[in-house]
């Protein structure tokens, strides 16, 4: 037996904020990061909370520290908020659903509401039981993985990507392609998520290079935003693959942005797994939605041009990755990379000399 469940209502399109004004209690805590807490965009959410008594923590980091979120998760179960709004990128997602779920453990409300408000469109974090933390004493992120983390609501408001880099528009847009190719061919896909993952794959194909292209509202940026939604229901429900636990094993120790090693992994991470009859297929069968020749070996071409076109490297040296460094942490990162949670869905088994070769290839 098979099971498919989606447990977050997703409010989307325009004037999409306006769900927060139903949230439930009285008491309310904003979780987001310095940047956004200085702008007049978290505003905007404050507007809608008028009325409640609501607490800011606004210490929100690129892949949340444990030390980080052991201090929220304190400074919430002190506030007993019944709900929480975690607004911002996906870090700022992800640390809000790490505090909400130990705050509990230290005495937050377990019935807490929690609300997920995303300003960039990538991780899909608004919808999924992952979240990414970080040890940096160790160097190594690890994934975080429970149902508790799923957010009771997510609200899609296109007007927060307006003012959104260009090259951060290209990193997330990136992730959102190989969320979407990696729950394709994931072992744990279904029709469901199948279904989830070829929307999001080919709305993400048509709108990145437009949403990279402009300046201020688009609608290609609203489009890439319902994308990296679909993309994080279909991932969450399948299993993701080697290209995440690679650019978890890397990103950890040379602290380049997920995004950017995700575009430069997936096309070779395409051709390895392509070997494995099912997935060449499929993948295959992706691009030909994409109007392209219907073979892995097209879609993987398709994509390096397509990361030409964001200008983002195509080398990791291009990603300020050192070739010696990349020798002398070899065995580890591709220890790490196998090791990875995402790297169990992955649909061909790998071992430690293939992602090496791999590795040593994107040199
Ligand atoms: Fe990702």
């Amino acid at each position: 037996m098979e099971r498919f469940e989606l447990k977050t209502a997703v409010a989307f399109g325009e004037n999409a904020l306006a769900a927060l004004e139903a949230l439930p209690g009285r008491r309310v805590m904003v979780v987001t990061d310095g940047f956004l807490a200085g702008s007049g965009l978290l505003d905007k959410v404050l507007t809608r909370l008028e009325g409640r008594q609501v607490e800011v923590f606004d210490q929100g980091v690129p892949v949340p520290p444990l030390d980080l979120v052991a201090r929220g998760a304190r400074a919430l179960a002190d506030f007993r908020p019944e709900a929480v709004v975690a607004f911002g990128g996906g870090s700022a997602l992800d640390c809000a659903k790490a505090m909400a779920q130990f705050g509990k453990k230290l005495g937050a409300p377990e019935d807490l509401s929690l609300c997920a408000v995303p300003t960039t469109a990538g991780t899909g974090s608004e919808v999924t039981s992952f979240a990414v933390l970080t040890d940096p004493a160790k160097g190594v992120k690890y994934p975080l993985v429970d149902d508790g983390l799923l957010p009771r609501l997510a609200v899609l408001e296109p007007a927060f990507l307006e003012g959104v880099p260009p090259a951060v528009t290209a990193d997330t847009g990136m992730d959102v392609l190989a969320h979407a190719a990696e729950a394709y061919v994931a072992k744990g896909a279904s029709p469901y998520s199948d279904a989830l993952a070829e929307k999001a794959f080919t709305l993400a194909w048509g709108s990145l290079p437009a949403a990279f292209a402009a300046k201020g509202a688009s609608p290609a940026k609203g489009d890439m935003l319902l994308a990296s939604n679909l993309a994080g229901l279909a991932f969450n429900a399948a299993g993701l693959g080697l290209c995440h636990g690679l650019a978890h094993a890397l990103g950890g120790r040379f602290h380049v942005p997920h995004g950017r090693l995700n575009a430069l992994l997936l096309p070779a991470v395409i051709s390895f797994n392509a070997a494995d009859e099912r997935s060449g297929k499929k993948y295959g069968r992706l691009a030909g939605l994409c109007a392209l020749t219907p073979t892995a070996r097209s879609l993987s071409f398709a994509l390096e041009r397509l990361r030409g076109r964001l200008e983002q490297p195509r080398r990791l040296s291009g990603c300020g990755v050192e070739p010696a460094a990349l020798r002398s942490a070899l065995d580890a990162v591709a220890a790490d990379a196998l090791a990875d949670f995402c790297t169990a869905s992955n649909p061909r088994p790998a071992g430690p000399e293939d992602v090496k070769a791999l590795l040593r290839e994107l040199a």
